[in-house]
């Protein structure tokens, strides 16, 4: 008998777009899911029980082994360094982790840097040989450069409508975010078979190129 998979799922704007992909893949998935207060959701028809998690979660659960499988986002992933499998870039919740200033921004000596991304920001400053104070922020980090709290922001640039509104500027972008698909390395051998099939289902839908 088939073993169930516990798949830890984002709640929030990745979660739409990764259960469209499940139920595209031919996974029985309810559309109201992440409506509920529930916050684990046996799905047997799937051979599933989902584990609604704070995307940033994601990747504890998984390398704890609670959840067999989870869906996260690259920028979540390069933040946290987690050690789990990176299965599948699913393609999905397409944007970039960017540098971001007002326009008047100009470069000097040991600035300060706000952003949700501390291990991202330090790393990638470091490696172009900027000294900067990194400051830990959870949210709205396009305040920072506003309010005079910092020169530079890291942080996800989607439709680019945010920057936009608050008179922000991307000056660089650092990398390509997409959600992937990792897992537990326990389950990747115990549950292989469940979690291969799955794979190759999502990727014949990756392939297909399905707009979700
Ligand atoms: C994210 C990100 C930006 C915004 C980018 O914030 O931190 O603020 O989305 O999207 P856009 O380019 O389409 O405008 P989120 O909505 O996750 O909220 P937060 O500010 O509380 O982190």
């Amino acid at each position: 008998m088939a073993e169930v998979l516990k798949v830890a799922m984002p709640k929030g704007r990745i979660y739409k777009k990764a259960s469209a992909l499940f139920r595209a893949a031919g996974l029985p998935i309810p559309l109201d899911v992440d409506e509920t207060r529930k916050l684990v959701i046996p799905l047997p028809e799937a051979g599933m029980e989902f584990i609604l998690a704070k995307p940033v979660d994601v990747p504890t659960y998984v390398e704890y082994g609670v959840a067999d499988i989870g869906i996260v986002g690259k920028d979540v992933l390069m933040e946290e360094k987690k050690d789990v499998y990176e299965l599948l870039d699913l393609g999905i919740a397409r944007c970039r982790m960017s540098v971001i200033a007002l326009p008047d921004w100009t470069p000097g000596i040991r600035q300060r840097v706000a952003t949700k991304y501390p291990n991202v920001a330090s790393q990638y400053f470091r490696e172009q040989g900027q000294q900067v104070e990194v400051v830990k922020l959870n949210g709205s980090i396009e305040l920072a450069p506003l309010i005079g709290l910092a020169d530079r922001i890291v942080d996800m640039v989607e439709t680019g409508q945010t920057l936009r509104e608050n008179g922000l500027v991307e000056l660089n972008s650092i990398f390509e975010i997409t959600s992937r698909l990792i897992a537990n390395r326990v389950s990747y051998r115990m549950k292989n078979a469940e979690i291969q099939q799955l794979c190759d289902r999502l990727q014949q839908v990756i392939n297909a190129g399905a707009q979700l």
